[in-house]
């Protein structure tokens, strides 16, 4: 159903996102991995179309998302929910009314600024933070969870829109080993029971090798590997994070930058 065809992403000079094609087909778990700039946040940000591609396409059931408009823009973009390191909920506004924010687009702005929610949403996103285990943190502020709370927050926010695709831009890279590991399992129980369609930018070759049907490896904007995470052996781990890097787990799980312009704009898009 998604289907990348030479996409190509130009910022000045730079080719962030060089000549990628892949399909996915099934509602798959994919995880894409490489180095920091190697061009994940890019293509993630393509596929729902924040980012435009300079050239090629980005094919939904055939479609092109660069020429979608208004209203079926507005729907794709609710069909491909993102979640991101930095969790970005609204840290003083409750857990609940944070995961109503997933449906903002849907509701009218005297609804919004009233916070007058129909019961029935109500009960849909407290259901979906039951499903998620944190149903008791509903009434509190989101600046008073734990980080893995929080990411079970974005994800039930993300939920709340019933997408059909979910985009995790590094969602455990901001968490300790624990919740990672709660974040990820919540993911994949999402990806397994509901057939939602995962891509999650990662930055450990452990993770992608536990989590993952497909692993993409990308390498200065290019898809340099794309298998079965059976296939990542330390010779394409070599490829895809460079002949100097020590890709044991430590090396790759360090110096990940924020990406605080992505989680800006997102926010933005959300509250508007
Ligand atoms: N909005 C932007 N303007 C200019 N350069 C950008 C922009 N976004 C990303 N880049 C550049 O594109 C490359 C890929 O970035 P990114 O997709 O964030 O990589 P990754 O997520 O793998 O770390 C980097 O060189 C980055 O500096
Ligand atoms: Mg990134």
């Amino acid at each position: 159903m998604l289907d990348i065809r030479d996409a190509t992403r130009i910022f000045g000079r730079k080719a962030a996102v060089d000549h990628v094609s892949f399909r996915i087909d099934g509602p798959a778990f994919v995880g894409i991995i490489g180095r920091s700039g190697a061009g994940k946040s890019t293509l993630l940000r393509m596929m729902n179309g924040l980012t435009p591609a300079t050239s090629g396409r980005i094919l939904v059931e055939g479609r092109d998302v660069a020429s979608l408009t208004g209203a079926a823009a507005r729907q794709w973009q609710s069909q491909c929910a993102m979640i991101f390191q930095q969790f970005n909920l609204v840290p003083r506004m409750d857990v609940v009314s944070n995961v109503l924010h997933g449906i903002l687009n849907r509701r009218g702005t005297l609804q919004t600024v009233l916070n007058l929610w129909p019961r029935a949403d109500i009960v849909r996103a407290l259901e979906i933070l039951d499903r998620l285990g944190i149903a008791e943190q509903a009434p509190k502020r989101a600046e008073a969870l734990s980080g893995g709370q929080q990411q079970r927050v974005a994800i039930a926010r993300a939920l709340m829109q019933d997408p059909r695709i979910i985009l995790a831009d590094e969602p455990i890279a901001s968490l300790d080993p624990m919740n990672a590991q709660i974040v990820m399992d919540t993911l994949r129980r999402i990806n397994v029971e509901d057939g939602r369609m995962v891509i999650a930018n990662l930055h450990t070759l452990d993770t992608a090798r536990r989590y993952c049907d497909r692993v993409i490896g990308m390498r200065d904007g290019r898809v340099v590997f794309d298998g079965l995470p059976s296939q990542l052996t330390t010779g394409v781990a070599r490829d895809i994070y460079g002949a100097d890097a020590d890709f044991n787990e430590s090396a790759t799980s360090t110096a990940i930058p924020t990406d605080t312009s992505a989680d800006v704009e997102y926010a933005a898009r959300m509250l508007a």
